[in-house]
C-alpha cells in the first residue's frame, strides 16, 4: 500500500477502516497498553471546550474522542465526521452513541458552512490524508475565529537508543497483533499503520506545515517515547 498515492490511497484507507471497524477499539487498547485514552483526554483538554460549544471531531471513527469530549463538557454539541460509515456504525452502538451527530464527511471537502465550529479535534487523520494544505484550509474554513484545532497522530521514531525497540514494536508486534485480533484484513491494516507512521512528518515538520497553512500559535507535545504527537493551534 505504500506505493499508492492520491485518490487510490484515499480509497484504500477508506476500505481498510471499513474492514477493521469491529476490532478497531480492541486493537487500540492492546497496541498501546491502554495509553491511547490518555492521549485522547489530552486532546480534549487542549480543545478548551466550554458548555454550549460546538465541536467537530473529524475522522471520528468509532467516536473515542467525541465521547471523551462529551464526558468532560456535558452541555456540548458534538458532530463526528468520517468518510468510513462502518467505523461510525460501530460508534453509534456504544454508550453515548446517540449523543454524537454522526456525519459522512471527507476531511478534504467538509460538508459544513464557514465559521460553524468552536473547535476541531482529529485523532489519526493527518497521517492518512493525501493533501495536508487542503485539510488545514478546510479546517480553518469551518472553524470560528479564535477556535482551536487539535490533532493527534503517530510520529516516526527518533534516532536514539530506543529506536531499534520501537521498530520491533512497529514492524513485528503490531502486525502480529493485527493478524491475531482482526484476521486477514487486520494483517494488512496493521502493516499500513507502522509503514505510514515511519513515512510521516516529524512533529517539528508538521508544526511548520500547520503554521504555513495559517494556523496560529502552533504548539505540540509528544508521548510514548516520541512516537505519538498532539499538535494544537488557533484560527
Ligand atoms: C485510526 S482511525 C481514528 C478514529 C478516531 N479518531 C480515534 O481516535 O480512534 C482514522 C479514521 O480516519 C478516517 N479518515 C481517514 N482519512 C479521512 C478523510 N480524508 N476524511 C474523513 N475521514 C478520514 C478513517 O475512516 C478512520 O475512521
Amino acid at each position: 500500500m505504500s506505493h499508492l498515492s492520491g485518490s487510490e490511497r484515499a480509497i484504500y484507507v477508506q476500505n481498510m477502516f471499513g474492514r477493521i471497524a469491529g476490532r478497531y477499539n480492541l486493537m487500540n487498547r492492546l497496541m498501546t497498553g491502554g495509553q491511547d485514552m490518555k492521549w485522547r483526554r489530552f486532546v480534549v483538554q487542549q480543545a478548551r471546550l466550554k458548555n454550549g460549544d460546538k465541536l467537530l471531531d473529524l475522522a471520528t471513527g468509532t467516536g473515542d474522542i467525541a465521547f471523551e469530549a462529551l464526558k468532560t463538557v456535558p452541555n456540548l454539541q458534538v458532530v463526528g465526521g468520517d468518510f468510513s460509515l462502518p467505523m461510525m456504525q460501530v460508534g453509534k452502538t456504544l454508550p453515548m452513541g446517540e449523543k454524537v451527530g454522526w456525519t459522512g464527511a471527507d476531511a478534504l471537502n467538509l460538508p459544513f458552512p464557514n465559521n460553524s465550529f468552536s473547535a476541531i479535534t482529529a485523532g489519526y487523520l493527518t497521517r492518512n490524508v493525501i493533501d495536508l494544505p487542503r485539510m488545514f484550509a478546510e479546517q480553518l474554513r469551518v472553524l470560528k475565529t479564535g477556535g482551536r484545532i487539535v490533532l493527534l497522530d503517530s510520529s516516526p521514531p527518533k534516532n536514539n537508543i530506543l529506536k531499534p525497540f520501537i521498530e520491533i514494536h512497529l514492524r513485528f508486534i503490531i502486525p502480529l497483533l493485527g493478524r491475531i485480533v482482526a484476521g486477514k484484513s487486520g494483517a494488512d491494516a496493521y502493516q499500513y499503520l507502522p509503514s505510514s507512521t515511519q513515512a510521516f512528518k516529524t512533529p517539528q515538520e508538521l508544526a511548520a506545515m500547520m503554521t504555513k497553512a495559517g494556523v496560529r500559535n502552533v504548539q505540540f507535545r509528544t508521548f510514548m517515547f516520541g512516537t505519538m504527537a498532539v499538535h494544537w493551534g488557533e484560527k
